[in-house]
């Protein structure tokens, strides 16, 4: 593998909607929602569009790596669905930020941030790219069915930028992807064709029981796979930055794999679950409380609709 992570910045809407502020129109409650997700609060777009997120996150991340806008010669947006179906949000983050190179977006559902180092690593170590832009963005709030309680209290809206480059920190990176529509979908919607048949619905569907199974399976046997390619264990491992989808999936997880709670950062009761979002939100986090610094080894799990996995262990450089 090529690449390191030169910096990591993340961006949430203002507004922030709490659990009890949920239960006034839904039949739910804190209790509920806490003890079975973690989830305490999650950010929500009111007057912010995905791309304004994008645009606040790229500039920080632009800083930080301490490069230029027109160093960046490749952006990649992990999104189930920016501002357009077209153009991409890539272009439209382009467009902000004034910048021209080549842009795409990319949907491997809350896989997706790892999908994109894969990618970016690809770019990178064949020497058609330098310095690339990776977004993480999505907006749930517009994607789930708000009188849903199974699904709608479990996500929150955000973004993260990070910019990549040459190195040598990514130590194993595997995506899977099981090819499976009925555990976890979004139908897009029919237009108005005169001559469909079938109408769909346009919400998050999920059959939350068997998403759990799969998460906490697939955690557990591709950290055996990675720890025997790599000849290491758990215990070599600083930290598992793992999707936060839910606080119990986590800790089912971290018993498996024998480690203490302090190995599992969790932030879940303040973000809710922001699909591909929350790896880099919780890497932002981690480098800004000094968690992860040089040499700090990672390693990052996610899973999402597909049912895709990306797994990645990486030394932090
Ligand atoms: O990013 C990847 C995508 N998603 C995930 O990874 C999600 C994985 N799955 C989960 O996190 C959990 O399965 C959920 C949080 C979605 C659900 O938790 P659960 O412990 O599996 O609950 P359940 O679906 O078995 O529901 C238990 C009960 C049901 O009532 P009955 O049938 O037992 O009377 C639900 O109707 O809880 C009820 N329920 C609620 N009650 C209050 C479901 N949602 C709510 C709610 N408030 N918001």
């Amino acid at each position: 593998m090529s690449l390191k992570i030169l910096s990591v910045k993340k961006s949430v809407p203002q507004k922030i909607v709490s659990n009890e502020d949920l239960a006034k129109f839904l039949d739910t409650n804190d209790q509920w929602i806490s003890s079975r997700t973690g989830i305490k609060n999650r950010h929500i777009c009111t007057s912010e569009s995905l791309v304004d997120l994008c645009e606040d996150a790229v500039k920080k991340a632009v800083e930080q790596a301490g490069i230029a806008f027109s160093d960046i010669d490749l952006v990649i947006c992990s999104t189930l669905c920016g501002d357009y179906l077209m153009p991409s949000l890539a272009c439209c983050v382009c467009e902000r930020i004034k910048i021209s190179c080549p842009a795409f977006d990319i949907n491997a559902a809350c896989s997706g941030f790892i999908y994109a180092l894969d990618i970016a690593d690809g770019y990178i170590s064949t020497g058609k790219a330098n310095n690339i832009l990776i977004i993480s963005a999505e907006m749930m709030s517009k994607l789930v069915d708000w009188t849903d309680r199974t699904t709608c209290v479990l996500f929150g809206d955000g973004a993260a930028a990070c910019i990549v480059t040459k190195g040598n920190a990514i130590r194993y990176l595997k995506l899977t992807a099981k090819g499976d529509t009925n555990l976890l979908s979004f139908p897009v919607g029919t237009g108005n064709s005169p001559y469909k048949e079938t109408r769909s619905n346009g919400f998050v569907n999920m059959q939350g029981q068997e998403v759990f199974k799969f998460a906490v399976f697939m955690i557990e046997s591709q950290s055996k796979l990675a720890f025997e390619k790599l000849n290491i264990t758990a215990d070599d491992i600083d930290y598992f930055v793992l999707h936060q989808a839910n606080k119990r999936i986590i800790e089912s997880a971290r018993t498996r794999l024998k480690q203490p709670e302090e190995k599992f950062p969790i932030n879940i009761q303040n973000y809710g679950n922001i699909s591909s979002v929350t790896i880099p939100l919780l890497l932002d986090e981690m480098l800004e409380d000094g968690r992860i610094k040089k040499g700090t080894r990672l390693f990052l799990s996610a899973f999402g609709a597909g049912l895709t996995t990306g797994t990645c262990v990486m030394i932090w450089e």
